[in-house]
């Protein structure tokens, strides 16, 4: 039976060798196969590459829209790649060894082959138009390249500027990932308010509430719309991009200076200090992504745990409002207020943060 045209044999490609243009074309590069085009795909290129030794696949680059993987089929070839600001850094890989670049990061790569034996990969990517790709150890290609192809170029590496520096889409700490709740997620957030009635409600109203998973999406796509308003910015604290562990938000109740944290936590979680990991997290993108002058979290006064997460990061209580929360109970009751002023941060904490686009903002 004779192939559809969607699937190809890969040695029916033909193999090219691959180069960048003049003046710019001494150096070969890998001989590749464009399995992608042969096979029909239109968003996603695909290239089997034979690299020689000696030989790499490209000029180290970092691309802000395509994504791009890697699967080792043969050889020991060495993997470079600088992250933004760092040194070069290299890794020999293996066959089986698959590698993934997500778009945005400004780690840059390119694959180089220091050992004696010919080494094969393929390397999937996205397509983008309007791509832009950085050069971090080939300036003179960079600006050639700005030239040639303005739309590709690099106005900025990497960092959004002014308004559009906020807010953070995705933020990574030492353990936890954050970020918007999105409809996928409505399962797990409904099963994780199942699990949490009792001990978030008793301090929360909406902990008390039973809720279908209809109404938890219902819910997502409320954060979802006041996010992209940038209104409200309600977060989910995962474990890995997938576990999700309780949730964090960052609230317009305080004035136009300031912003205030609310969270809470899974119980089978509590007492890690996941929540201050968190908290310090927003605290430090409010003072130096957003450049707000004040955070402030309040609590009612009796909950020792919540009002311990500010304590343990130098907020101070700087008072208590009266009759300002609605407890579990539905009696409105005062609340403990905590606060920390821009200098009076400091933190060394590792934290990265993204916005929606994969920019980096921190
Ligand atoms: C309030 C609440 C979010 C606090 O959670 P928490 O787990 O106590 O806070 P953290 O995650 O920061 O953990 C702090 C604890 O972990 C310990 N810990 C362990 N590793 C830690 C680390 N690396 N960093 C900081 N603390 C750490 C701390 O010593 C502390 O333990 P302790 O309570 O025995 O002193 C949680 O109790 C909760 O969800 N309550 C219900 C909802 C609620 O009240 N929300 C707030 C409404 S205002």
């Amino acid at each position: 039976m004779p192939l559809p045209p969607f699937v190809v044999r890969s040695a029916a490609v033909p193999e090219t060798e691959g180069a960048y243009p003049a003046p710019f074309d001494d150096e070969k590069l890998s001989l590749g196969r464009d399995l992608g085009t042969a096979a029909g795909s239109r968003r996603l290129g695909a290239w089997r590459e034979r690299l020689l030794p000696g030989r790499r696949t490209s000029f180290t680059h970092a691309h802000v829209r395509e994504e791009e993987l890697l699967y080792v089929l043969a050889g020991r070839p060495s993997l470079r790649w600088i992250e933004p600001g760092q040194e070069a850094q290299e890794v020999e890989l293996q066959p089986g060894d698959f590698v993934s670049f997500p778009a945005g990061t400004g780690v840059a790569h390119c694959v180089w082959n220091r050992a004696d034996v010919e080494a094969e990969l393929l390397v999937v990517g996205e397509r983008h138009t309007s791509e832009r790709t950085h050069y971090p150890e080939e300036p003179l290609f960079e600006a050639w390249r700005d030239d040639a192809r303005p739309h590709r170029a690099w106005p900025d590496p990497v960092r959004p500027v002014g308004d559009a520096r906020w807010p953070a889409a995705r933020i990574e700490t030492e353990r936890l990932i954050i970020r918007p709740w999105e409809p996928a997620d409505a399962w797990d957030l409904w099963a994780l308010r199942e699990a949490n009635r009792e001990h978030v409600g008793r301090w929360l109203a909406w902990g008390r509430e039973t809720a279908d998973v209809d109404e938890v999406l219902s819910d997502i796509r409320g954060y979802q719309v006041r996010f992209a308003e940038r209104r409200d910015l309600v977060y989910g604290v995962f474990l890995g991009d997938h576990q999700p562990i309780g949730g964090i938000g960052l609230h317009k109740r305080v004035g136009p200076e300031g912003l205030e944290i609310g969270y809470w936590i899974d119980h089978a979680h509590e007492g890690r200090g996941f929540v201050t990991e968190a908290s310090a997290a927003l605290c430090t993108l409010v003072f130096e992504v957003r450049r707000l002058k004040l955070v402030e979290i309040h609590c009612e006064p009796d909950n020792v745990r919540s009002a311990a997460v500010p304590l343990r990061l130098g907020f101070t209580r700087t008072g208590t409002l009266p009759a300002r929360h609605v407890n579990a109970a539905g009696d409105a009751v005062p609340s403990a207020v905590f606060s920390l002023l821009a200098h009076e941060w400091q933190s060394d904490r590792p934290l990265k943060a993204w916005d929606s686009l994969g920019r980096r903002l921190y």
